[in-house]
């Protein structure tokens, strides 16, 4: 069982619950896109170009879908967005600056807290919003092929690594924690 089927169909704290998995959700997704910019405004010329590139696209699609959603669904964007304008770019330039495994080792964290919370939403909906947590399975199947995609890009030989990847999914869990109350 759901741990929203507690709630009578049409409570307002079903609905809210789900208003504020799509404002985390199109606020996550705003944020990866802006790191895919940032990093392609430092890397766009190199060899792993066409790599950052084809994810950046996929985020574009996922955060279209979301705009989507919030209209559909008459949701408050977070109030945040323009924090995560700004930090999402400086996080993406930042790290590509420190070099291309730096950038990927950026990317393998950001997902790995993504996949994680995307898979929480999807227990969390149960039965609930099929097409909600269709389009969210399958956006997760792509933020964890970027995981991948990191690892094969020699995220994991970044310098720091393991304090850069704890830093950058600290930051990302607190991102989610605002997004879903602001
Ligand atoms: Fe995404
Ligand atoms: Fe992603």
């Amino acid at each position: 069982m759901s741990k929203r089927a507690r709630h009578l169909p049409g409570d307002p704290s079903a609905t809210e619950d789900v208003q504020r998995m799509i404002r985390v959700d199109h606020a996550g997704e705003y944020g990866a896109a802006r790191i895919y910019e940032g990093q392609l405004a430092v890397l766009g010329r190199s060899a792993a170009a066409p790599v950052i590139r084809r994810m950046a696209e996929q985020e574009k699609r996922h955060l279209a879908a979301f705009d989507r959603l919030v209209v559909d669904r008459r949701v408050r964007p977070t109030l945040l967005s323009p924090l995560w304008h700004v930090a999402g770019f400086a996080l993406g330039a930042a790290t590509a600056l420190l070099g291309e495994r730096a950038a990927m080792a950026c990317t393998v964290a950001v997902e790995e807290v993504i996949d994680e919370h995307y898979r929480e939403q999807v227990d969390r909906l149960g039965k609930d919003e099929p097409a909600l947590s269709a389009a969210i399975t399958e956006f997760r199947a792509q933020e964890i092929e970027h995981r991948d995609t990191g690892l094969a890009h020699g995220a994991e030989a970044a310098v720091a690594y393991p304090a850069l990847s704890a830093a950058i999914k600290a930051g990302s869990r607190l991102a989610i924690w605002l997004s879903t109350r602001l």
